[in-house]
């Protein structure tokens, strides 16, 4: 889609932003959130979009209304929009960046596997816009990456396999700043990742671990290592999910998604900035060679682990993710993205996602960027308590804590992983709420993949 800002505006389709105080003289239009009224003159078309009273709205209500509108165009098949923003106090760059971001990211569908493919808006111009050619790459860029996360959940779980993410990775490594690494079974098997080799090696298509480094700053810059959670489907293994829950779980590799995303944006935006990003890549499959419910293994880091169940396989793969990343990378700090817990959608819905930390700076950091660019996390404690429920019988470590079931089940998976962690200073993001919507798509959010996590490390790394 191209934008053009302009004060002129050619297209016949005009898109304007109404705060409740200015809709005078529009009949049944009150300007509320969330109102919107397509009127006609001869063949020029506007659609006015409510945006509340004037003094209250917030770049969170510019981008959830350009997402709508760019929606209702595209039903009315129209290829182009001017958007006419409102006239409102505030900062105005803020407000366009939210705008453009909204237009960008809501006129993503995914189409992939329908034969009759709808109409998609290819140009809208934003009248008396500010923003100039690098605040507009960025958005591009920023939002191109969004979508890209997005394609990948949604595509089918046959198709986005270990191998195949791996495959897209190494596409990033072909510059002098980015160097891409994909470690196959034998050298998992070589490098001791056991929890990798066997939540992966019930699948015909075996686990790989992808390191993609990109330094884009000295070498005495800090390094941020983002780990993605990249299961390719997550049956549960052996102790298979059941009908009603296994439908989406495709969407289990959108930590992985999120992480790919960001390093793509970084390398195309020439960040200065140092990340390495990591990715263990598997299928929890069910089937002759799955892992065992009851079985020890011993992790990368040397801790034992017994597993109490196959379906809290994120853990174990981010566990020896994380322990081999502080090996060979001691980076300075170290993100998680995960789709861990069905049990963060009763805690915090679909809108929020966890946080967990063992480090006050980060987790604030985390959630002040989460507020910022309207991507928002809760941090939840990671008291002793929650450890000592996992101390195993047989091994050190039990993959789920010796609580009720359900009982705290996302703080005890966060607990888990911080066991892997050491000293360096981590934070965890549960985005299985926020990483896929089930509905119908709600302004930004899309149906189905969403790409959370993207536009927050993105904002928080300053990609
Ligand atoms: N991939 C799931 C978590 C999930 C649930 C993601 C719903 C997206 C939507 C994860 O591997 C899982 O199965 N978690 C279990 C953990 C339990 C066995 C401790 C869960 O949440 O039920
Ligand atoms: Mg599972
Ligand atoms: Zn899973």
């Amino acid at each position: 889609m191209k934008i053009k800002i302009t004060t002129k505006p050619r297209s016949t389709f005009k898109v304007r932003f109404i705060p409740e105080d200015q809709a005078t003289g529009l009949p049944d239009f009150t300007g509320a959130v969330d109102q919107m009224s397509t009127r006609y003159e001869n063949s020029d078309g506007i659609l006015y979009c409510g945006i509340g009273p004037a003094g209250s709205c917030t770049p969170a209500v510019i981008r959830t209304t350009a997402a709508k509108a760019v929606q209702t165009v595209q039903k009315l098949k129209r290829t182009d929009a001017a958007f006419i923003p409102a006239e409102i106090s505030g900062n105005t760059v803020v407000l366009e960046t939210a705008l453009i971001e909204g237009i960008l990211l809501g006129a993503y569908r995914y189409t992939a596997y329908k034969t009759e493919k709808p109409v998609d808006i290819t140009t809208v111009e934003i009248v008396g816009g500010q923003l100039r050619s690098p605040e507009l790459k960025r958005l591009h860029y920023i939002a191109d990456s969004v979508n890209y996360a997005r394609d990948l959940v949604n595509d089918n779980a046959s198709v986005i396999t270990p191998a195949y993410l791996a495959k897209e990775a190494k596409k990033l490594g072909t510059s002098g700043k980015c160097t891409v690494t994909v470690l196959d079974m034998k050298e998992l098997q070589r490098q001791k990742c056991n929890l990798i080799t066997a939540v992966g090696g019930g699948s015909a298509t075996p686990p790989v671990l992808i390191l993609i480094e990109y330094r884009g700053a000295s070498r005495s810059t800090p390094v941020t290592a983002l780990v993605g959670k990249g299961v390719t489907f997550d049956s549960g293994g052996q102790n298979l999910k059941p009908t009603g829950s296994i439908e989406s779980m495709r969407d289990d590799m959108a930590g992985a998604a999120a992480v790919m995303a960001v390093l793509g944006a970084a390398k195309r935006l020439n960040s200065q900035i140092n990340l390495v990003g990591v990715i263990p890549a598997v299928h929890n499959a069910i089937g002759s060679r799955a892992f065992f419910p009851g079985d020890v293994y011993t992790s990368h880091a040397g801790k034992t682990v017994e597993i109490w169940s196959t379906d809290a396989e994120g853990r174990l793969i981010l566990a020896d993710a994380i322990s081999y990343c502080r090996k060979v990378f001691r980076p300075d700090r170290i993100i998680d993205l995960a789709t861990l817990t069905g049990g963060i959608i009763t805690a915090l819905g679909e809108q929020i996602a966890g946080l967990f930390s063992n480090n006050d700076e980060l987790a604030t950091a985390l959630f002040n960027a989460g507020e910022k660019c309207r991507e928002r996390l809760w941090r939840l404690p990671l008291y002793r308590e929650y450890h000592d429920s996992l101390k195993g019988d047989r091994a050190d470590l039990r993959n789920i804590s010796k609580f009720k079931k359900g009982c705290a089940s996302s703080i005890t998976g966060a607990a888990f992983i911080q066991e892997f962690a050491g000293d360096t200073p981590w934070a965890h993001l549960d985005i299985a709420g926020t990483a896929y919507n089930d509905g119908s798509a709600n302004g930004e959010i899309p149906q189905f993949g969403t790409g959370f996590g993207v536009r927050l490390l993105s904002e928080f790394l300053g990609v």
